[in-house]
């Protein structure tokens, strides 16, 4: 144990000292961030979690201590005893907190001595994200980075919180299960006591919460780790963490109106944020009517509107047989459109062809009528219509997009946040959250051509709707609900089903033979006929809350240690082989 560390405590965090320290004797603790020898005088800038301190270092502080201030270098450790002095006239810093003062050291230990990092962690240098992935303890130094991770444990402190007072009830859930079906892929993990068979990582936890409302716990949170193997994005990690929530004996609007609760305490805590309550709701129809997509983001207008009855006889061949053919036509207006040339259009052309549009037609309203390619085959009553419709004045550009309604909507949803971004419409501190409701029980699935849960199997429909069920399901509505903020899906849940007949005929309308229900799902069916009450809940998603409450561009500056889109751990190299013997005693073998 070295001398210093021994004889002095630390007395404060570097980045809390201010003027009014102005005089006192500190003991500081941190990393060398940045070093200047000034002919004799050293400054060392010392960092810790709470921010960064100037350290001055004179000739006559004492030989030895001004010697070892001259071997210091990047991040070595170090440790300071000195006085606060206001910095001379001057010299003051106004970028930093503790700028108008400096320490003064009269005392110092190096703690250790550090290699010269791969990267400078002074948060101006680009650094390649493969690199401070392998090297993520040092990335994790930077302030910015440990800020978000700070936050993100206010959150969840401030959720546990909120859900104590609510009279919730955490309660674990196994990691070592059985698949719950979230759409994704299961990772399974091979059983050594039972040879041939696997355990699945939880997609959620959504059974067990389930079966604990069978067990009256009433009100039940969790925030937990969860496990899904599909194609990672942006916003999407292989495992991430939920806020996971079940109430029973309640409706949809309790859970609505408690969550909302729980958001604005969130952010009232921890960002100083007032949310206006209660959020807006849009009925799932309407968001990808006006929005081309269920995750709408409301922070900007741009909407989408329908000309399929304008157009459907038009004299413009590729519309009316678009149309005639079950095809719709919709466009977008820019109200100010002056400035978008015809390589900006061309530009966007490109940029729906990615969601299979064969082009993009569009029109412009100048000071002397309208030009647009394709209006000479309209005639004047079509084109009063589409103005009408669109509400376009001089200046505006309208888009169209013909297609069948699903590849015109993607194209036109995701054109609406291109250009949103594009034309500098988006207020960086806009908070537009939004429920999404009503929506469909089952999608069609053309890949496995049969019906899909849009949400999970134990969602419950809208219960007026269950004779629908067998002779018309793609009109069945789900008691499922999603908030969305800033276009981005933060949570979803459900009414769940509670009386078996019903969960049964779900499964049956998955295609799930009853022998295959009671393979996977047994144990539900079963608990289900030992009085459930009626229950439902929700779930969010921390790190992408974390994510836009902190302005992060990627999930991965969330989490501490995250996985790259390619699902590897490039700091501990994650997944790896094992050895032959490994392999044996979990009775596996490598076929590839
Ligand atoms: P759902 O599948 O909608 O619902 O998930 C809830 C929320 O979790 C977040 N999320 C993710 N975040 C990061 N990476 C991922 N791969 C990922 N997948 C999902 C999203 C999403 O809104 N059991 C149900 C909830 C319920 O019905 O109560 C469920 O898991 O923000
Ligand atoms: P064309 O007759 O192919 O030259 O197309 C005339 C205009 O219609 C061009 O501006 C094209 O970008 C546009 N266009 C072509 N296909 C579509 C479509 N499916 N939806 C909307 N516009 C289209």
């Amino acid at each position: 144990m070295s001398d210093f560390m021994t004889k002095r405590k630390r007395t404060h965090y570097c980045g809390d000292l201010n003027a009014a320290h102005d005089g006192e004797e500190v003991v500081l603790m941190g990393w060398a961030h940045r070093w200047r020898d000034h002919g004799g005088v050293v400054f060392i800038d010392l960092r810790d979690r709470n921010g960064i301190v100037q350290v001055v270092f004179n000739p006559d502080a004492g030989a030895a201590c001004h010697s070892e201030a001259g071997r210091i270098r990047s991040e070595f450790v170090l440790a300071v005893h000195g006085r606060v002095r206001r910095r001379p006239e001057g010299m003051a810093n106004p970028d930093i907190s503790t700028g108008e003062i400096e320490v003064v050291a009269s005392d110092l230990e190096i703690l250790n001595e550090a290699k010269t990092p791969p990267f400078v962690l002074d948060g101006t240098t680009e650094i390649s994200e493969n690199v401070r992935l392998k090297y993520r303890y040092l990335d994790l130094r930077r302030p910015e980075i440990q800020q978000k991770l700070i936050l993100r444990s206010r959150v969840a402190a401030a959720a546990r919180d909120y859900f104590q007072r609510e009279g919730f009830i955490e309660v674990e859930t196994p990691f070592l299960t059985k698949s719950t079906p979230e759409g994704a892929r299961d990772f399974l993990v091979p059983s050594r006591l039972n040879p041939g068979t696997f355990y699945a990582l939880p997609q959620s936890p959504q059974l067990f919460k389930q079966l604990l409302m069978v067990s009256g716990f009433d009100r039940y949170f969790q925030i937990v780790k969860c496990f899904r193997d599909e194609d990672l994005r942006a916003d999407r990690q292989p495992e991430f963490t939920q806020i996971d929530v079940e109430m029973s004996f309640i409706t949809e609007e309790d859970i609505i109106r408690i969550m909302e609760g729980m958001i604005a305490h969130l952010f009232r805590s921890c960002l100083g944020r007032e949310l206006p309550l209660p959020f807006p709701r849009i009925a799932y129809r309407d968001a990808i009517g006006r929005f081309g997509k269920d995750n709408p983001d409301l922070r900007f207008g741009l909407e989408i509107r329908d000309l399929t009855d304008i157009l459907k006889e038009s004299g413009f061949k590729l519309f009316s047989e678009i149309a005639c053919g079950g095809g719709v036509i919709r466009a977008i207006k820019i109200d100010d459109g002056k400035g978008l040339s015809r390589k900006d259009l061309d530009e966007l052309k490109d940029f729906v062809a990615q969601y299979g549009m064969g082009g993009l037609a569009w029109a412009r309203v100048n000071p002397d009528g309208w030009v647009s390619p394709i209006f000479k085959f309209l005639s004047p009553a079509e084109v009063a219509a589409i103005q009408r419709r669109m509400e376009a004045v001089d200046g505006s550009v309208i888009l169209f997009a013909a297609d069948s309604p699903k590849v015109v909507n993607d194209a036109l949803g995701n054109l609406r946040v291109h250009l949103a971004k594009k034309l500098g419409l988006i207020d960086p501190k806009a908070l537009a959250f939004t429920w999404v409701t009503d929506f469909p029980l089952f999608e069609y699935s053309d890949t496995e051509k049969r019906f899909v849960s849009t949400h999970h199997p134990f969602t419950s429909p809208v219960l007026e709707e269950v004779p629908l069920m067998e002779t018309d399901p793609g009109k069945v509505h789900a008691r499922a609900y999603d908030l969305v903020l800033n276009g981005s899906e933060i949570g979803g849940g459900s009414i769940r089903i509670h009386r078996k007949e019903v969960q049964a005929l779900i499964f049956k309308m998955l295609g799930l033979s009853e022998e295959e229900a009671r393979n996977k799902f047994g144990f539900l069916l079963d608990a289900l006929e030992y009085g459930t009450p009626p229950h439902g809940g929700i779930a969010f998603g921390l790190d992408r809350l974390i994510m836009l409450m902190t302005g992060a561009e990627s999930i991965r500056d969330v989490i501490a240690f995250p996985k790259t889109q390619k699902g590897t751990c490039l700091l501990t190299e994650a997944p790896s082989g094992v050895s032959v013997e490994q392999l044996m005693e979990l009775s596996l073998k490598i076929v590839t």
